[in-house]
């Protein structure tokens, strides 16, 4: 009984705690200018964010790819328009917004 009750216990706070990682997610993406280039749902000038998701969907090297798109900047992926490097960002922040990114949903 205590284990079961120390399991869920477990399992409630890790959901906490990606939640809460998600939400740092979506301030780096605020306080970097994502959005003047994406958004969730819309093609801007770079492809919707739930596009990105769709589009890697059962990659397994998904997380690391776009974490090196952002980080070096990407082009010829998605169309004609490029994007810069966010040479910035640490590695954890690289890792935590592309895991954003493929949870987006339009
Ligand atoms: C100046 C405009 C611009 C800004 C700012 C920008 N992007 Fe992009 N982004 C693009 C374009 C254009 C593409 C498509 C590049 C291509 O075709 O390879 C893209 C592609 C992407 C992709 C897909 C990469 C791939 O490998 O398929 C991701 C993920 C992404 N952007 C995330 C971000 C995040 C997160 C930020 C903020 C840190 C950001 N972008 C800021 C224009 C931008």
């Amino acid at each position: 009984m205590r284990n079961i009750l120390l399991a869920s216990l477990w399992a409630a706070t890790a959901a906490a705690q990606a939640s809460t990682d998600l939400g740092a997610a979506a301030e780096i993406v605020k306080a970097n200018g994502c959005y003047s280039c994406h958004s969730v749902s819309e093609k801007i000038v770079g492809p919707a964010f739930s596009s990105v998701a769709d589009k890697y969907a059962g990659d397994k090297d998904a997380v690391a790819t776009l974490a090196q798109s952002i980080q070096m900047g990407s082009k010829g992926k998605w169309g004609r328009a490029a994007m810069p490097a966010h040479s910035s960002l640490s590695a954890q922040e690289l890792k935590l917004l592309a895991s954003w990114v493929l949870s987006a949903k339009p």
